[in-house]
């Protein structure tokens, strides 16, 4: 048996010839099925359908809202362990997981598969796709950080401790809202919904910016029925 992650960019327009060729070669691709409106699986269904390849969407396992964050996550990741442990042994063969962008970030699918392999006799392996922020960087024409200097990848909800600790050059993926209040001289690049028709994008001083930020944020929601994005803030020099 055999299982490829393949990272898929944030849609066809970025699925690489390499991932193209794997993909190819597998005879099916496993993917969660979120019981409402899932725009994901209607994208990967896209993808494995330009290519061929067969879509065994598995019912997600519901994740429990009330109980602790950490708990709760590690319950729903045995839950679908289990579940696609079920699809790889009736199934066999080489299976591929197709993850939005790249990966190796916010992802649990190689953790996934690294416990599938503790259970059964898989070999798997990973193919790179376009991140988020990479996809952010280009569209602002910017490098993510100071000339020889770090980024510091983070999620919304470490944003004020990460600051507290002395970041000052931050990607922050990840928001459930923009809470920047305090921030208002630090300079923003922002974008939601990268890669798709509802794309937005606005850069400047947080203070001059937030207002215009959170309008094209309600409007990327209203018109895709989702949104996602992400933001560089950089301390002022
Ligand atoms: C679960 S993480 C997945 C990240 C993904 N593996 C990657 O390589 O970018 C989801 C977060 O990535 C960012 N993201 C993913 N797709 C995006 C998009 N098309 N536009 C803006 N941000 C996006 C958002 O911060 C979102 O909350």
């Amino acid at each position: 048996m055999r299982i490829r992650i393949i990272g898929v960019g944030m849609g066809p327009q970025h699925v690489t010839p390499e991932a193209a060729e794997a993909l190819r070669g597998c005879d099916y691709v496993i993917a969660a099925a979120k019981n409402t409106d899932d725009g994901l699986l209607a994208a990967r269904r896209a993808i494995a359908g330009a290519h061929g390849v067969e879509v065994v969407a598995v019912p997600d396992p519901p994740r429990d809202r009330e109980a602790d964050y950490e708990r709760a996550v590690a319950d729903w990741h045995e839950a679908r362990v289990s579940a696609y442990e079920s699809v790889l042994r009736e199934r066999g063969g080489t299976a591929a997981f197709l993850v939005w962008g790249d990966p190796s970030l916010y992802d649990s699918t190689i953790r996934i598969v690294e416990r599938l392999a503790a259970r059964l006799p898989i070999d798997y392996d990973v193919l790179p796709g376009i991140s988020a922020p990479q996809l952010l960087a280009a569209r602002h024409r910017i490098v993510l950080h100071p000339v020889g200097g770090p980024v510091h990848v983070t999620t919304g909800r470490r944003l004020r401790e990460d600051i507290a600790a002395g970041q000052t050059n931050l990607c922050v993926m990840l928001n459930a809202h923009l809470d920047l209040a305090g921030l208002e001289d630090w300079s923003l690049w922002w974008g939601a919904n990268l890669g798709t028709p509802t794309e937005a994008l606005a850069a400047g001083r947080v203070g001059d910016v937030l207002d215009e930020i959170e309008r094209a944020r309600d409007g990327a929601k209203a018109a895709a029925g989702w949104v996602m994005d992400l933001y560089l803030l950089r301390a002022p020099a």
